[in-house]
């Protein structure tokens, strides 16, 4: 890392002075830090095994690995699958197979990443999808799940959408010239890649496709969708003639997303009526003939949906939160009706984060992934006839951590125009002062309607334990309060997400949580854009700021349709060749709205292999901040050069990014040289 750093300060001659004396000041703090985040890993634990087939599927990781195991073991006894179901591993059971073991794939690498890994419906070939650089472009290599032994030739330049349809047959998505996943091909195992067919060629370079199982298994959908239209394919994997079939329309405007089960197609409608989505059902061989089963709801977002043979899960958001509302369908020769009498899945925090997991589509059972702010990663298995919800897995936090020890928050701000934006909030009880002289870090994205709900991280400890209160604004360009949430926070509204932002900052200076001189941001990649924003709009709020992969020249890229994320994005931000969005675009671009003023602390990221944000827009960031800057507050630049847009991937490494990162805070507010996190 610090061989990085230098060779970063070489590149800019003029600051390698700061830059050294920043390495030898906080580079035992960052050792420190690291050291304790790693120590907070069990190091070799195991998942839940999910049950497929003749097989339970798991993932274990070992003392000192960075990477993960993929193993099987045979179901012994078959029979229902209940909440109760453990998996036998006493001398009586049958052994553990390790299907890939990522540890030996990625040495020699600097980074590995395996993308997707599919067994196929025999369950005796394995597909995974390999990224060695960071780049996204991946390998698919075919292997025997019992021999390990490679199967044919691997497919070369894929993305990581791949599917099975049959054993010996795969399906797959490559990327055009600009990175954006434009063919979906099939592949017959055996034969020459050069062979393989071309299936569908979205040629519109403002789509990009994706491709989903649906839950029965009998269906591959194939989507092209932008950020506002999104039309679906299905490919009957019963059908000899394998051919990719429209099942919704293109209409500009209407999303549409499909899955199976029975006689009938379940799929989610979203048009500029329904912006929330409804949910609909057709047959499958009338798909005009739909009845409607939740409609439209101003106050709730439909999010998804998971199809099991007996009952429908609906994921859906109210209010802020998530929420998964199950119902029990009709046999599945029957005819489906507006849905009645969902139950609601009860969650304890104010705030929280859950997440499907997989689940068996023959069964009742639903597992869900659930954690808070305080809460650590739980797995949960929730029988849908009985509401029997049992918890098969809490993330064991190493050291004495205590749940009770730590408040977490749902609060509100008041935006300029009287919206009222939620920040999530986390702190120790007996660490914190409250009285505005607590340090706080808060994080904030805001844009393509991704919602950052208030999961759990095991590295922000290193901060809450010294004191710092941890809040996360879901502002305005993010999904945490629906459509309109999103909506209202791009293109000519963008600004919103930034305004937001600050509103937040205020609220808690307002309220005591911190003052200017302790309040420090983040934010990644769009994330980093809106760090970038606000900074140049508010300098004086913030005492420092962190914005890694930041998207800060948001202007020259979004004009520039030959490098990846432009094409697709002119949704989301604005095509700049139009007068109008340009000179919006323009008004708060950071990099070109840099001005000679006073900055906090500032640290930037990139990556050098990162195909989505480029490291120039971050370099010339800074090299703009450098050149008009009036104060002598801290500017570091740290590129990292043997990743893309995620960091390393190694579970340790890629703590060493946090280490760093709030090492940097802890320096920029003088806390440095303060004693280690409170121990317990
Ligand atoms: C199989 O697919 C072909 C081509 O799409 C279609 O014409 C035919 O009706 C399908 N057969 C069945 C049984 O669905
Ligand atoms: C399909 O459904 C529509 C709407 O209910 C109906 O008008 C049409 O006749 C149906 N088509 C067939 C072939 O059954």
């Amino acid at each position: 890392m610090n061989t990085r750093v230098c060779l970063v300060a070489e590149i800019a001659l003029d600051f390698t002075f700061c830059v050294r004396l920043f390495v030898l000041d906080a580079k035992e703090l960052e050792g420190e830090i690291f050291a304790e985040m790693r120590a907070r890993i069990k190091e070799d634990d195991i998942e839940i095994p999910l049950r497929e087939g003749n097989y339970y599927y798991y993932e274990r990781t070992l003392t000192g690995k960075e990477y993960t195991q993929h193993c099987r073991r045979l179901v012994p006894i078959d029979g229902p699958i209940t909440v109760h179901d453990v998996m036998p591993t006493g001398p009586d059971a049958p052994a553990e197979h390790i299907i890939l073991d990522e540890n030996v794939k990625a040495e020699g690498h600097d980074y590995y990443n395996i993308g997707a890994l599919e067994v196929s419906p025999s369950g005796k070939l394995v597909a995974y999808a390999e990224d060695t650089k960071g780049d996204e472009i991946y390998t698919v290599f075919v292997i025997n799940a019992e021999s390990g032994q490679y199967v044919g030739q691997p497919l070369k330049g894929i993305t990581s959408d791949i599917g099975w349809a049959g054993d010996d047959i795969l399906v797959y998505i490559t990327m055009d010239s600009i990175f954006r996943s434009d063919k979906v091909w099939l592949h017959n195992l055996g034969s020459d890649q050069s062979h393989d067919i071309c299936l569908y060629h979205e040629k519109d370079d403002m789509f990009s496709l994706g491709l989903q199982a649906s839950e029965s298994e009998q269906y591959l959908f194939v989507q092209s969708g932008s950020a506002d239209t999104n039309f679906v394919f299905y490919l009957d994997l019963s059908n000899q003639s394998k051919e990719l079939v429209p099942l919704t329309p293109r209409v500009y405007g209407i999303d549409t997303e499909a899955s199976h089960r029975g006689n009938h197609f379940y799929i989610t409608r979203r048009s500029e009526e329904f912006y929330n989505s409804e949910l609909v059902a057709c047959p499958l061989d009338n798909i005009t003939d739909t009845t409607v089963l939740i409609p439209h709801r101003g106050s709730v977002k439909i999010q998804g949906f998971q199809l099991f043979e007996n009952h429908i899960a609906v994921y859906e958001r109210e209010n802020g939160v998530p929420k998964v509302i199950v119902y029990r369908l009709p046999a599945t020769g029957e005819s489906v009706g507006q849905l009645q009498g969902g139950q609601a899945i009860d969650f304890v925090d104010p705030a929280y984060a859950v997440e499907p997991g997989p689940s068996q589509f023959h069964s009742n059972v639903i597992r869900f992934y659930y954690s808070s702010m305080r809460t650590p990663h739980s797995v949960f298995d929730y029988d849908m006839d009985t509401g029997v919800s049992v918890l098969k897995n809490i993330n064991t936090v190493i050291g004495g951590f205590n749940p009770s020890n730590y408040v977490t928050e749902r609060k509100w701000s008041t935006a300029s125009d009287w919206t009222q934006i939620p920040i999530s909030i986390l702190y120790r009880k007996d660490m914190v002062k409250l009285d505005g002289s607590d340090p706080v870090l808060l994080d904030g994205y805001g844009s393509y309607e991704e919602s950052v709900d208030p999961g759990f991280s095991g590295s922000i400890f290193s901060l809450v334990d010294r004191g710092f209160i941890y809040a996360i604004a879901h502002i305005r360009g993010g999904g945490e309060m629906g459509r309109k949430w999103y909506e209202d926070g791009k293109l000519l509204k963008k600004k919103n997400t930034f305004t937001d932002f600050i509103a937040c900052a205020e609220y808690l200076i307002e309220k005591k949580y911190c003052s200017r001189e302790t309040l420090c941001i983040q934010g990644r990649s769009a994330g980093g854009l809106l760090i970038g924003a606000v900074l140049n709009m508010r300098p004086d709020l913030f005492k420092a700021a962190v914005a890694g992969v930041p998207f800060v020249d948001v202007l020259t890229t979004m004009l520039d349709p030959t490098i990846p994320l432009t094409t697709g994005e002119w949704e989301e931000w604005g095509d700049p060749k139009k007068e109008e969005y340009y000179y919006y675009m323009k008004s708060y671009s950071p990099v070109d709205n840099v001005k000679a003023q006073e900055y906090p602390h500032i640290l930037v990221t990139a990556g050098l292999n990162d195909p989505r944000v480029m490291y120039s827009e971050p370099a010339k960031f800074v090299a703009k901040l450098r050149e008009l800057k009036t104060d002598d507050n801290l500017l570091l630049f740290k590129c990292d050069l043997g990743a893309g847009h995620f960091s390393k991937s190694g579970r340790f490494e890629s703590l060493r990014e946090d280490a760093f990162t709030y090492a940097f805070i802890l320096k920029a507010l003088g806390m440095a040289s303060q004693t280690k996190a409170c121990l317990l």
